[in-house]
């Protein structure tokens, strides 16, 4: 495993604007990745604050913990989920914090370290590694329990709606074909196999397998399901006034957590007793639409271009 963390952190300034850290604060990062955020948010919320950082990945524990060294009487790292929030800060005994951030997905360190099976770029390491793509290696099923186990009409599915691509259907009929696929070449065999060379050699930057590998990673950690513990569980938290600050890379996770905000910020047709919304809105949007990186971030970090920011504020 690379001992180096390589991440940067998108929308720095943005995340601080909208969290609004201040001296002394309780703050969430649930997604804490190698720290880049946490340590901003640290520097504002000194000297009596507390940052609780969660991330499910063991590497990414072992780097936050080393860049926030400076930070240890004001930090809490938790080794976790953050669709266990609630859970996770019971146990640290918290009942109230003033602002959560969620940067969602992956990181790039975990992209660019080829045993953990999420790069699909067809360079020599990434060809033989395994295809395992779970956030934290210890538990759950990895990417070829899923493409050796499900019907190819299911994996179709999944390859159409969180990974958008327009050939599910031939690549999920090339995979049941090659069966058993170990290794991240096996699964781009099968991706070439399934679609034309045309659209491969269109396709920007060699991204062509991305659509795949992100809806296998996405399904392989049960991603748009903690969103919506998370958002859920997160709010319950805030206090009064406190920010939840959530970036998203994807449309499909970007739709879901402004479907989340919708149906806990919608007051107008509450009735109690009547129809929908069942629960009286508990939060407000701060912004209407999403806050975008900016272009000299997407030159500096051409990673952040489809980043987005949504941020609600409990009531
Ligand atoms: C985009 S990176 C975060 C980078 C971080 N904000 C920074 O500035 O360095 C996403 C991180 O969230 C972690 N992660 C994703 N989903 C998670 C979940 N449900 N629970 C805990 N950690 C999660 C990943 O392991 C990864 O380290």
């Amino acid at each position: 495993m690379s001992t180096e963390f390589t991440h940067e952190s998108v929308m720095p300034y943005e995340v601080i604007k909208y969290l609004g850290p201040q001296s002394g604060d309780i703050i969430v990062d649930g997604t804490l990745g190698g720290g880049g955020h946490a340590s901003l948010i640290l520097e504002r919320i000194m000297p009596n604050g507390l940052l609780v950082g969660i991330d499910q990945d063991q590497e990414a524990i072992k780097a936050a913990e080393k860049k926030l060294s400076g930070f240890k009487a004001n930090t809490k790292i938790i080794q976790g989920n953050f669709g266990d929030i609630g859970k996770i800060l019971t146990e640290l005994k918290i009942d109230k914090v003033d602002g959560i951030l969620l940067d969602l997905g992956v990181s790039m360190h975990q992209i660019l370290t080829p045993e953990r099976g999420f790069g699909f770029y067809p360079s020599p390491e990434n060809l033989k590694a395994p295809l395992d793509m779970r956030m934290n290696p210890e538990v759950g099923l990895m990417a070829a329990d899923i493409v050796n186990t499900w019907k190819e009409k299911e994996l179709a599915e999944l390859f159409f709606k969180l990974g958008d691509e327009k050939y599910s259907r031939s690549i999920a009929s090339q995979i049941a074909r090659k069966r058993p696929l170990n290794t991240v070449n096996d699964l781009l065999e099968a991706i070439k196999a399934g679609t034309p060379p045309s659209y491969r050699a269109k396709s920007l930057k060699n991204k062509w397998a991305a659509n795949v590998f992100r809806a296998l990673r996405m399904e392989v950690n049960n991603e748009l399901g903690v969103i919506k513990e998370g958002i859920r569980g997160g709010l319950k938290l805030l206090r009064s006034g406190g920010k939840m600050v959530v970036i998203t890379f994807h449309s499909t996770e970007d739709r879901l957590v402004k479907e989340i905000f919708k149906e806990l910020t919608l007051t107008e047709n509450y009735q109690p007793g009547f129809g929908l919304p069942k629960e009286p809105s508990v939060a407000e949007l701060v912004t209407k639409k999403p806050v975008s990186p900016t272009e000299s971030e997407i030159r500096r970090n051409p990673a952040a271009r489809s980043a987005k920011l949504r941020i609600i504020k409990k009531l």
